[in-house]
């Protein structure tokens, strides 16, 4: 039997409520806070992931899905949603649009990681992005959207960790500043930390393993060492945080798993989970537009993984109301009546009802077999009889009562039994 690659995951029609739920949920915050959909390919050219990204993040180093394709491009399905967007923005030229330029997407994104709860190689984003201002209000307009989503989706128990890891002035120091201070304990460390030291030593610091994590207890702080414009930079936002009501933790071990941050990174994590379980993350990108041959452009978003939102509003209980079912029903019996039914079945489908119509020539009680499968809440039987006087027998199923309506009446009697939550 041929499944589902590892990795992945049917969303079947008995989740679609919440799916839906949540989508529309965000959709209604993303026009409150201004922000304008787009929609990139599932796959780019295999560069602008790792000039992006970083050549020397888990991500670009072992988490790729890559190939050349029949032409012999250089093909990579989107293991992020920021660089495509950044891609769009400078090749429609969105830089001579009012500033700054607000967009969202919900989109597929491909990792090889090692599956777990909450971790998949196939997982669903929302995503937002501001480009095209420094201000420290928008960082904390981002972070606010973010809080504001999670918040009216229910999801309670939530932190938000803040941190700031400066710009590439400031960095450059710091970096020698924290590689100074690891120079005594690489014997120490994990396997993968003993080569981050060189390649990556930012990433020393969000190890999940137990002595690097006491080992990055103890280590420089990024926050010590920014340059006064990363400075104000952070003491506005924080300023910008408290204003809007927001807790924060400033975590100084968050510095995020993709290369292109620069000053705030933020993480919205459920209080009783480590950082696997985080619900959405994101931060400042100032440089990364430039580097990618636009111009120089400040960007701040974030992105959350709707699988983890799931995840925890089931969680938590959070389930919406489910879907909408089957207002009618329609049984015929004999081919004219059938006719009648589907024009009947047409009719009140324009009107806004729920219909479907017996399948095959099964007798009255196997219809009624299958209205209650699908758990319809009434049925509209028809026969010769029926026909002749324009009315059909409808069955309420909730209560077993059963009526003659005539068909110009049927709508209406519908409505007296509404679907529960409708
Ligand atoms: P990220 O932290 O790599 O950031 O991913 C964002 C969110 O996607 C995570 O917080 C998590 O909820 C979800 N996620 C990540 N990997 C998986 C996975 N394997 N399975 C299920 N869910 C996952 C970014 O991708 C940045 N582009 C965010 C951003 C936007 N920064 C600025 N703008």
């Amino acid at each position: 039997m041929i499944q589902a690659p590892r990795g992945t995951q049917d969303i079947l029609p008995e989740d679609q409520p919440v799916w839906r739920h949540i989508e529309t949920e965000i959709t209604t915050h993303c026009r409150r806070y201004c922000y304008q959909r787009v929609e990139t390919p599932v796959f780019e050219d295999t560069n602008l992931f790792v000039r992006t990204v970083g050549e020397a993040t888990d991500i670009v180093q072992k988490e790729m899905y890559t190939f050349k394709d029949r032409g012999g491009s250089e093909i990579t399905l989107r293991p992020e949603g920021t660089a495509p967007v950044c891609r769009a923005y400078i090749e429609h030229g969105m830089q001579n649009r009012p500033q700054p330029v607000k967009l969202y997407y919900f989109a597929t994104i491909y990792r090889y990681e090692r599956p777990q709860a909450g971790r998949y190689r196939e997982h669903h984003q929302f995503g937002a992005e501001a480009i095209g201002d420094v201000d420290p209000a928008l960082d904390a307009e981002v972070i606010h959207m973010a809080w504001t989503i999670f918040k009216s989706l229910g999801l309670k128990n939530l932190t938000l960790q803040l941190n700031s890891i400066g710009c590439r002035n400031c960095r450059p120091a710091y970096l020698q500043t924290l590689v100074k201070y690891y120079e005594g304990l690489t014997a120490d460390l994990c396997d993968d930390c003993k080569a981050r030291a060189s390649r990556n030593p930012l990433r020393l610091l969000d190890c999940k393993n137990r002595t690097c994590q006491s080992a990055a207890d103890g280590s420089p702080k990024s926050v010590d060492n920014l340059c006064p414009e990363c400075r104000d930079h952070f003491e506005a936002l924080k300023k910008y945080l408290a204003a809007l009501e927001i807790p924060f933790n400033i975590n100084h071990r968050l510095v995020r798993g993709l290369d292109y941050y620069t000053k705030t990174v933020f993480e919205v994590q459920p209080e009783d989970e480590g950082g696997q379980s985080t619900l959405g993350g994101g931060g400042r990108y100032d440089n990364l537009i430039e580097e990618l041959g636009g111009p120089a452009t400040p960007a701040v978003g974030f992105a959350t993984g709707i699988e983890r939102i799931v995840v925890n509003m089931k969680k938590q209980g959070l389930l919406p109301p489910a879907s909408q079912g089957v207002d009618v029903f329609m049984a015929p019996i004999g081919e004219p009546a059938k006719l009648a039914a589907l024009k009947i079945a047409a009719d009140l489908r324009r009107q806004g009802f729920t219909a479907m119509i017996a399948s095959g020539g099964k007798s009255l009680k196997a219809q009624m077999r299958q209205a209650n499968g699908f758990a319809a809440r009434h049925v509209a039987i028809m026969g010769d009889e029926e026909l002749k006087n324009s009315s059909v027998v409808l069955k309420n199923m909730g209560t077993g009562e059963q009526k003659n309506v005539a068909i110009a009446a049927l709508a209406e009697a519908i409505k007296q039994n509404p679907a529960a939550g409708t």
